[in-house]
Parts: structure tokens; sequence; C-alpha cells
């Protein structure tokens, strides 16, 4: 198998629990018998922390830099009490609630090389999967590939008549120090990792604007406190309706 191949099977073969990994490009290089592919992951979640655990095992042909928008690693599964935006102007990420618990049970959810606790019950609190991508990260060394507060603000492709092999452009801006200008890289590949649950949507309900009580979308939900002696209505029966028992 020569090396271009070998690059393929790695890369295709990222995987990030129920995560969506999105590989924008990598079959297009040609052979690098130079230098190792600089890749770009955006964010810091589960998917982006497996994405670095692969591409950094292989130092001779990837070259990570995880950007993440934050101070942490652990994505949504990093529980704040702030709901709306944080105290550097971004949206709140996460959507997880206090009482919060696993959905699937640790067995399953796990990477395969990286087990959960044994100590631990099936069904864990979110604090106990944030411990887990800690415990991840600090286990496979991942946190020296990793840009903390660094938003990625655009991708663009550079087209092929500028070079010789297909590129992209990553510009990036420090949250932390709005001074600073926005900083552009260019990488061979771009892996997207930056969460689908941190926007939420409402459905359009007739009538719900003249609804007098308080409204808010299940990503802002945090503890019952406020909703005792009221009648409450659910929208919605996926997962984010396990809230109504402990309301
Ligand atoms: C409430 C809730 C409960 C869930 N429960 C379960 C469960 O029990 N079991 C299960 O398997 N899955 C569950 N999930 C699914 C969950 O989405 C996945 O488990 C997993 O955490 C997703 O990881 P991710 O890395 O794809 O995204 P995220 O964890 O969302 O991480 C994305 C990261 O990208 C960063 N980022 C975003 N945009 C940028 C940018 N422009 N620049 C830099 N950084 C950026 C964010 O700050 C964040 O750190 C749940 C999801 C939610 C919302
Ligand atoms: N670990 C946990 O306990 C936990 C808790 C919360 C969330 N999560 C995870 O977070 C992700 C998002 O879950 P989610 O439940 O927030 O979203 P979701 O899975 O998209 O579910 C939304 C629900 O709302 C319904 N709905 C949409 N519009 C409606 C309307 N106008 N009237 C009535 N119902 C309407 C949908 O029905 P249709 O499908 O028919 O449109 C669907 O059942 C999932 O991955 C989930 O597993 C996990």
């Amino acid at each position: 198998m020569g090396k271009l191949e070998k690059q393929r099977e790695h890369v295709h073969t990222l995987k990030a629990g129920s995560s969506t990994l999105l590989i924008l490009s990598l079959d297009k290089v040609d052979p690098p018998d130079m230098t190792a592919l600089k890749v770009a992951v955006i964010g810091a979640g589960a998917a982006g922390l497996c994405a670095a655990r692969y591409l950094g095992a292989k130092p001779d042909v990837f070259q990570p830099v995880v950007f993440e928008q934050t101070g942490r690693i652990g994505g949504t599964w990093v529980y704040v009490e702030e709901t709306g935006q944080d105290k550097n102007g971004l949206p709140i990420h996460s959507s997880m609630y206090e009482t919060l618990k696993t959905n699937l049970p640790k067995e399953i959810m796990a990477f395969t090389d990286f087990p959960f606790r044994d100590t631990l019950p099936s069904f864990i609190g979110h604090a106990d999967v944030l411990k887990y991508l800690e415990d991840y990260a600090d286990h496979f060394k991942l946190l020296r590939h990793i840009k903390f507060w660094t938003v990625v603000e655009s991708v663009t492709p550079i087209k092929k008549e500028e070079s010789d092999r297909e590129k992209w452009i990553v510009k990036v801006k420090n949250v932390l120090d709005k001074s600073r200008p926005v900083e552009s890289d260019v990488f061979d590949a771009v892996i997207v990792c930056n969460g689908h649950y941190s926007v939420p949507y409402t459905p359009p309900i007739p009538g719900l604007e003249e609804f007098k009580g308080d409204f808010i979308h299940s990503h802002h939900y945090r503890r019952p406190d406020g909703y005792k002696d009221k009648i409450v209505a659910m929208i919605g029966a996926g997962n984010s309706g396990r809230i109504s028992p402990s309301i």
C-alpha cells in the first residue's frame, strides 16, 4: 500500500461516537514526500478530540491544529449556568441541564480504545462524561494540539489555479483580546467538529406570540426552579422531553 493510500485509510476511519466528522478535503492531495499534512480541526468536543487523537498518532503524516473558541475541551458536555452569551460575547454553546444523564449506557458510548471507569454506573451524569473526555485528552496528550480561545471565522478553498494542490485558508480570531487582528493560515485539510446542537430552533407555532407565560427553548433550560406550581407544556418528545419528569 502506497503512502497516499495509507493516509486515505487513516482519514476515512476516523470515528467519534454519535458525532459527525465532515471531511472537507484530503483525497485530492499529492503524495507528500516532504512535510506532514497540516490539518485544521474546528472544535475540541468529543469529535475534535477523537480527530486529534488519530491525526496526532501519525506525526510523520499529519500535523493537526485544533481551534477551540472556549477555554475548555468537552464541547456540549461543559455544563454552564449561564444562558445567552458568555462573557466574551460568544453564544453559550452547551445545552446541558443540571440533572442530565446519558441516554446511552457508558458501555456503548465510549471510544473503542478508551473505556469509561469501571466504578461508574451505566447511565452517568454530564460531569462524568466531561471528566471522561478530559481523561481521554490527557491520556493521548491532546492538549498540545489545541489552540484555546480561538474562534474559526471562515474557511475558504484556494482555487486550483493558484496552488499546485487544493488547500484551505482558515481565518481565526482570539476571543479574549479583540484588538488582535484576524489571523489566517493555510491547511491541507479541514475537519469540521463544531457540534450541531448549539443553535436552538423553534418551529413556527401559530399563536405563540400571543402566549403570556414564560417560554424557553430547551437549549436555555438548566433546572426546574421557577416552574413549581405552574402548568407547563412541553413541545417535542425527543430526548429533551426527558426534562419533564424533573419539572
Ligand atoms: C443535551 C444533549 C444531551 C446529549 N446526550 C447524549 C448522550 O447521552 N449520549 C450521546 O452519545 N450523545 C449525546 N448527545 C450528543 C452530543 O452532541 C455528542 O455526544 C457529542 O458530545 C458531540 O460532540 P461534538 O464534538 O460533535 O460537538 P460539541 O460537543 O458540540 O463540540 C463542538 C466544539 O466546537 C467548538 N466550536 C464551535 N464552533 C467553533 C468555531 N467556529 N471555532 C472554534 N471552535 C468552535 C465549541 O466551542 C465546542 O467545544 C447529547 C447532546 C445534547 C445537546
Ligand atoms: N442524554 C439525554 O438525556 C439528552 C437530553 C436532551 C437531548 N439529548 C440529545 O440532544 C439531541 C437533540 O435532542 P432534542 O430532543 O432536543 O431534539 P430532537 O431530537 O430534534 O427532538 C425534537 C422533537 O420535537 C418534535 N417537534 C418538532 N416540532 C414540533 C411541533 N411543532 N409540535 C410538536 N412536536 C414538535 C419532533 O417531532 P418530529 O420528529 O415528529 O419532528 C421531535 O420529537 C439528541 O441527540 C438527543 O439525544 C440527550
